[in-house]
C-alpha cells in the first residue's frame, strides 16, 4: 500500500467544471479521473473547445474545479491557502500557456528567470543560460516579446516553464506555432524531461506530437474517451 502511494505522483478524482456566460451554462469537464506516475509523458487530444486547456489549468493548480479532488503525493493544492498554493506551484509546476503569457516589458532572459523570483532555492543564472543555449535563443536573449517570432515566444515560454526544474510540466499546444524542426526540438526537450523523472502533460492538435509519450488521452466534450 505504502509503495503504491509513494509511486503515485498525481491523482485527480471526479474533476468537473462548468462555465456560465450570457449565452448559458457549459459543462466543460465531466467527472474526470486520472492517475499519473513519475516519468509519465501524457498527451491530450480532442476537438477545439472540448476542455483541454481547462483540464491542464485545473491539474496545474491554476483554476479550482467545481467538483472533484486533486492530490500530488499527498498534497491537495486547492486545500492550501492562496499564498501556499502559489508557493507549491512555483516549486513543483511549470506551465507553458497556449498564448505564451510572456511579460511584455521583460526581455527573453528576464522572462525565463521569472519563476526564480518566487523560488529562491538557488541562483538560476547558469540554468537560464543553459536553456537559452539549448533552445536556440542565444541571439534573442536581450529582445522583448514584441520583437520575437511566434516560435521564439513559444521556446521562451518553454524555457521559463523548465527553469526551476519542476516535477510537473503542463504544456498547452507547445508545438502549435513551430515549424517541423523546432517542434521536434520542443518534443525532444519534453521527452528527456519526463525520462528524468518528471510528469509531462501536453495538449496538442498535432497527430505526430500526440504519439509522443507513453500515455495518450483522447477527449471529447469534457469527458475522457480513451486513455491508452
Ligand atoms: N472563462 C471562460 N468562461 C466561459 N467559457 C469558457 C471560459 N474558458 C473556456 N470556456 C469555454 O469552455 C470550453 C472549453 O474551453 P478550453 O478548455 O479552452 O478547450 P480547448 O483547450 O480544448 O480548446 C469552450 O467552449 C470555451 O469557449
Ligand atoms: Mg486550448
Amino acid at each position: 500500500m505504502n509503495n503504491t502511494r509513494s509511486e503515485m505522483a498525481l491523482r485527480a478524482d471526479g474533476i468537473s467544471k462548468t462555465y456560465s456566460s450570457e449565452s448559458g451554462v457549459i459543462r466543460v469537464l465531466n467527472h474526470i479521473n486520472l492517475e499519473l506516475s513519475k516519468s509519465d509523458f501524457v498527451t491530450i487530444s480532442g476537438p477545439s473547445g472540448c476542455g483541454k486547456s481547462t483540464l491542464l489549468m485545473i491539474l496545474g493548480a491554476l483554476q479550482e474545479p467545481d467538483e472533484g479532488t486533486l492530490e500530488y503525493d499527498g498534497v491537495s493544492p486547492y486545500k492550501l491557502n492562496a499564498k501556499d498554493r502559489a508557493q507549491f506551484r512555483s516549486t513543483n509546476i511549470g506551465f507553458v500557456f497556449q498564448d505564451f503569457n510572456l511579460v511584455p516589458y521583460l526581455n527573453v532572459r528576464e522572462n525565463i528567470l521569472c519563476p526564480g523570483i518566487v523560488n529562491h532555492s538557488k541562483d538560476w543564472g547558469a540554468r537560464s543560460a543553459e536553456l537559452i543555449e539549448s533552445l536556440g535563443l542565444s541571439d534573442r536573449a536581450d529582445h522583448y516579446p514584441d520583437q520575437l517570432s511566434s516560435g521564439e515566444k513559444q521556446r521562451t515560454a518553454l524555457a521559463r516553464a523548465l527553469l526551476v526544474e519542476p516535477s510537473i510540466i503542463f504544456a498547452d499546444e507547445p508545438t502549435g506555432n513551430l515549424d517541423q524542426a523546432n517542434g521536434q526540438k520542443v518534443l525532444e526537450h519534453l521527452t528527456v524531461y519526463a525520462n528524468n523523472g518528471a510528469i509531462v502533460m501536453m495538449a496538442t492538435h498535432d497527430k505526430e506530437a500526440f504519439n509522443v509519450g507513453n500515455k495518450h488521452l483522447q477527449m471529447a466534450e469534457g469527458s475522457v474517451l480513451t486513455l491508452t
